[in-house]
């Protein structure tokens, strides 16, 4: 992590665009030379903007930036991201109590969740209604304050956009029609994705108007790796094996698919973040079922490559790994791929994750869904557990995996008051 003068860079980065700020407090577009950068944790203006009807009012090398606007009365340009609590493990900073969210934390644990989805009809329908999806984000937000509110939508929306069409058949999961070998690759085009990505990101727009300042906005997708698996076996199952099979038996034809979902992922973050995410989790829930040498190629190097994409586009954006079940790679993941910081799952051990943050990595984890379910007394004593080992560094609180349906609703408001009086 990037120090200057002693004192922790906000996010780590110098060089950090204020142009997209402007533009989404504003609805303003700045041009190249009146780009102001952030420095120190204080913004600076390259020079006054040209834009007609703006006018850098005041700068502070503390808090904000005013702009003054058609010489109508200033408006502060925040630097919001300071302020949202979830975003400062991202910059290395450990901050007590931890950050909270959970994976999941929108689902059908809840009962208002379930009235939502009824109206909508289908899972998909609820994904691609901005307006329905925006309220089921914001849900758990009213019901337990949670530093950051994670977009409503499903890793299954790539192929979907795609063309290969998915359906969830009511308490079955997701069936598709699948693909298993270079062939059924014809039937997907990129130029299909924009009017569902577009549905999607109508709702992240709607979610960043209507989220409270604290709250920071989580965008996603699944990992090419991942989504593959479904692609291939049409379903969700116990091993996903008809990935692995065409991977080994046609490597450069799998590599295709993996492509195809890698440039997609990058078409459909970059959107997101345009939309107003404040940060990126990209899923890699299969990322645990390969040997070493093939989630180099199938996990590190496409994820490595989303990263370096959004990256150029947008510099500052925090981007998190989550590569289920493979904690004994993680360090190899994390380096290879560049990423700002991982969730970690369940079976990961504490000293793991202590030694990535160490490292000035945020981690991000990794309570047992199951014992969100039977909470009581081992919860409180596992919750506390992971707040201690982890206190003092960069982390923010999470399950190892999501929110299962038969939680209740009560155990997941003791596990957030339980984790706030973590204060130390
Ligand atoms: O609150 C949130 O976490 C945001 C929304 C979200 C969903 N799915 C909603 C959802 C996110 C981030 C996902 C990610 C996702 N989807 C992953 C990666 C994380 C993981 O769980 O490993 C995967 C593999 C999927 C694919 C998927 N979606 C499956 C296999 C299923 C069926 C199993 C299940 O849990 O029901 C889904 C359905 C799904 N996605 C539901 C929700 C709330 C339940 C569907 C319903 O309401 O009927």
């Amino acid at each position: 992590m990037t120090h200057a003068g002693g004192k922790p860079l906000i996010n780590g980065r110098l060089n950090d665009p204020i142009a997209p700020y402007v533009r989404q407090t504003l609805g303003l577009v700045l041009h190249e030379p009146e780009v102001g950068y952030l420095v120190d944790g204080a913004w600076t203006i390259n020079r006054s903007p040209q834009t007609p009807g703006v006018r850098v009012k005041k700068i502070s090398f503390k808090k904000f930036v005013s702009f003054e606007v058609k010489g109508r009365k200033a408006v502060q340009l925040t630097t919001e991201r300071i302020e949202k609590r979830f975003l400062q493990p991202f910059a290395g900073k450990a901050v007590a109590p931890p950050p909270i969210w959970l994976m999941r934390q929108a689902g059908r644990y809840l009962p208002e969740y379930r009235k939502t989805r009824a109206e909508a009809g289908s899972f998909l329908d609820l994904c691609y209604s901005p307006k329905l999806a925006a309220e089921v984000t914001l849900q758990p937000i009213r019901r337990y304050g949670f530093d950051a509110a994670i977009l409503f939508s499903d890793i299954l929306v790539v192929p979907d956009a795609l063309g290969q069409s998915v359906r969830f058949a009511e308490g079955e999961g997701p069936r598709l029609d699948p693909i298993k070998s270079v062939d059924g690759l014809s039937r997907l085009a990129l130029s299909n994705t924009n009017d569902k990505f577009s549905r999607v990101c109508e709702t992240v727009e709607r979610l960043s108007q209507a989220l409270p300042r604290e709250t920071a906005l989580i965008g996603f997708c699944g990992a090419p790796w991942t989504v593959a698996t479904y692609m291939a076996e049409g379903r969700g199952s116990s091993d996903q094996a008809a990935a692995r099979e065409w991977a080994y038996a046609d490597p450069e034809g799998f590599a295709q698919l993996i492509d195809i979902l890698t440039e997609a992922s990058i078409v459909y973050l970059s959107k997101q973040i345009d939309a107003g995410a404040n940060a990126i989790q990209i899923f890699d829930s299969w990322a645990g079922s390969l040997s070493e040498d093939e989630f180099a190629r199938w996990v590190i190097a496409p994820t490595a490559r989303i990263v370096s994409e959004i990256r150029s586009r947008h510099a500052s954006i925090p981007i998190i790994g989550f590569p289920r079940g493979a904690a004994a790679l993680l360090e190899t993941y994390i380096h290879g791929t560049s990423v700002d910081g991982v969730s970690c799952d369940t079976s990961c051990p504490l000293s793991i994750m202590q030694k990535i943050a160490q490292s000035g990595k945020a981690v991000q984890g990794n309570l047992d869904p199951l014992l969100l379910v039977s909470g009581g007394d081992a919860l409180d004593r596992r919750t506390d557990a992971i707040c201690r080992a982890m206190a003092g560094l960069p982390f923010v609180f999470n399950l190892g995996h999501g929110i299962v349906p038969q939680t209740s609703p009560d155990n997941v408001a003791r596990l957030v008051e339980r984790v706030r009086v973590n204060r130390a």
